[in-house]
């Protein structure tokens, strides 16, 4: 498939359910609590395209196509793009832009201290995302994006505590995350060992 094409398509897919929840928005579709219903659309958007971000290196490592490669830092950035609709749907529809009430909130929701510490790193990876960033801090810029898997944990936590009553869907996300990082930890462990001295023989 053609560049352009696959990183249209990609682009293409990604916004457009942001349009369609736009016209149900529009259109009172989106329940009784459309606010609240926006909000968790865009946080499990956040999260999809998060895991979707995490699939493209391991789908990479076995199809050897390099189409996957082209358009993870588009993923990535719409995973921050998702993530900060989440936020200002947040402070828009449930805080009401009523700042003060913010330590009340805090306390009633100890998860969006969590959702607040991974946006932050979402916010660092997307910074530095580009090729500036990855020159100027050199062999540190593959160490900070790996910053994206204590991320993910952080968000299946915030979710975990939202979505107590109903597991089903989190445990789907929390099964496909835990393979990634699996698949990562057995990926750095091959790596290293390849890398290092033969052992000396015995005897
Ligand atoms: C300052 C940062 C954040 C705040 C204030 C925040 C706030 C919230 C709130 C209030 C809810 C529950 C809404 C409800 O009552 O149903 C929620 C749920 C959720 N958030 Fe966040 N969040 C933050 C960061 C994030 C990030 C970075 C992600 C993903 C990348 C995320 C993903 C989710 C998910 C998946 C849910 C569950 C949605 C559902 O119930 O279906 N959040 N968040």
């Amino acid at each position: 498939m053609k560049q352009p094409v696959w990183r249209g398509g990609v682009f293409l897919a990604a916004l457009v359910p942001l349009l369609v929840w736009l016209y149900q928005a529009q259109t009172f579709a989106l329940g009784p609590d459309p606010g609240k219903t926006l909000v968790d659309r865009l946080g499990q958007g956040a999260l999809v395209l998060l895991l979707l971000t995490l699939c493209l290196s391991p789908l990479q490592w076995t199809t050897r196509w390099s189409g996957f490669a082209l358009v993870r830092r588009q993923l990535g950035l719409w995973t921050f793009a998702y993530a900060s609709l989440h936020v200002a749907g947040y402070l828009v529809f449930i805080l009401g832009l009523e700042f003060a009430r913010l330590p009340e909130e805090l306390a009633e929701r100890p998860y969006i201290l969590v959702g607040a510490l991974a946006w932050l790193g979402l916010l660092a990876l997307a910074l530095t995302s580009n090729r500036a960033s990855m020159r100027r801090l050199g062999k540190g810029w593959k160490r900070l994006h790996r910053l994206v898997y204590p991320i993910l944990v952080l968000v299946l936590l915030h979710m975990l505590w939202v979505v107590r009553a109903d597991l089903t869907l989190w445990s789907l996300y929390a099964a496909l995350g835990a393979s990634l990082l699996a698949l990562r930890a057995v990926r750095s462990i091959a790596r290293r060992r390849a890398c290092s001295p033969a052992a000396p023989r015995r005897g």
